[in-house]
């Protein structure tokens, strides 16, 4: 269910400067959101702006984007990557969740394509100062937005170690999240990844072949620090309203938690009635918005997983908007 179990992420080789995100599922993206010329895309979670790329070539010479992130210097690189298609790209820092707002004051009524390929980069991963990587000595930050919400030397310095433990195992899964949140509470302050990740280690019994002890405890904290799982739940509908009739939406994640929550919305968004099974009549009035594209999400091939193992974990799936949905809205 991990995204980094091989050692939380992409290495950058001998410095420690950032390289470019490499895009997972580029081309399934592409395939399905089909873009062309005329129409407008969202990316609500640019990165290094690989996908948006994608999405701009494909659509030339009139397509346009509004790429969104929470992260500042990943905006930087991404702007600087993108600024050959001039005026066809709107930048914004902000999270997705906010992105009909900015649709609104951007004057752009629906757009025609929804990209979100949530989580962590490998840039992220591979700046230490970022504290997303327990191979990788730091401040335990881990925030997309470094100048907003609290960071995670905050959680484990406050919280209680019921409330620790509860993290661990709602969003790493970890089994031994009451054991782990008894030595960070026996062990705090802690400021730096690498005391947390041989805390971690020393904590844990034993050891599965291939997977760092710290691993799930790392992946439980970013999920908190950034609310990941409850900014999914709540953005997917908002989302889904900004799409234009025949629209397609593409949500890639990479662990089960993620998954669950987009299949989930995606289902419910895809039926006609959604009360009860055991309820005799229906009383919901809720009509289908979208349509499934596939039942099972889309994966990467072997050559993409040995070409980048990242994206290994990668699940895609697709919906798109059903035309009557759209126009009964009005
Ligand atoms: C896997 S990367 C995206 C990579 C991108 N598709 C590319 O081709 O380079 C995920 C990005 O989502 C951003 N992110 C995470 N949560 C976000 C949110 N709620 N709103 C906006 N961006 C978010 C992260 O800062 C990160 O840059």
């Amino acid at each position: 269910m991990n995204d980094s179990i091989h050692g939380g992420g992409t290495s950058s080789g001998k410095d420690d400067s950032p390289v470019p995100h490499q895009p997972v599922l580029y081309h399934e993206v592409l395939e399905a959101l089909s873009p062309s010329s005329g129409r407008d895309y969202l990316d609500g979670t640019l990165g290094a702006g690989g996908h948006a790329e994608g999405i701009l070539i494909a659509s030339a010479p009139h397509g346009r984007l509004l790429g969104i992130d929470l992260d500042l210097e990943a905006l930087t690189i991404a702007r600087q990557r993108l600024m050959v298609y001039g005026d066809r790209v709107i930048i914004d820092q902000a999270s997705y969740q906010n992105a009909p707002e900015i649709l609104k004051r951007i004057g752009w009524r629906h757009v025609n394509g929804i990209l979100l390929d949530l989580g962590v980069s490998s840039m992220q991963i591979d700046q230490p100062e970022r504290g997303f990587s327990f191979m990788k000595e730091g401040p335990l930050d881990m925030r997309f937005n470094q100048s907003a919400g609290s960071s995670a030397a905050e959680l484990v310095n406050t919280l209680n170690e019921k409330q620790l433990a509860d993290i661990l195992w709602k969003f790493g899964e970890e089994r031994f999240s009451r054991r782990i949140a008894r030595a960070i509470v026996a062990a705090r302050p802690l400021h730096s990844t690498e005391e947390l990740a041989n805390l971690v280690q020393r904590a844990v019994p034993g050891y599965e072949p291939h997977l760092h002890p710290a691993t799930r405890t790392f992946q439980a904290l970013r999920i908190a620090v950034n609310q990941e799982l409850q900014v999914i739940a709540e953005a997917l509908p908002r989302l889904l309203d900004c799409l234009a009739p025949g629209g397609r939406i593409a949500v890639i994640s990479f662990h089960s938690l993620e998954d669950r929550i987009v299949k989930e919305a995606f289902r419910r968004e895809s039926r006609d009635c959604i009360c009860p099974p055991e309820q005799p009549v229906c009383t919901c009035n809720h009509t289908a918005t979208i349509r499934l594209m596939s039942r099972k999400p889309v994966t990467a091939t072997e050559r993409e997983i040995l070409e980048n193992p990242r994206s290994r974990s990668a699940r895609l799936r697709v919906a798109e908007k059903i035309e009557q949905a759209q126009s009964l809205q009005g």
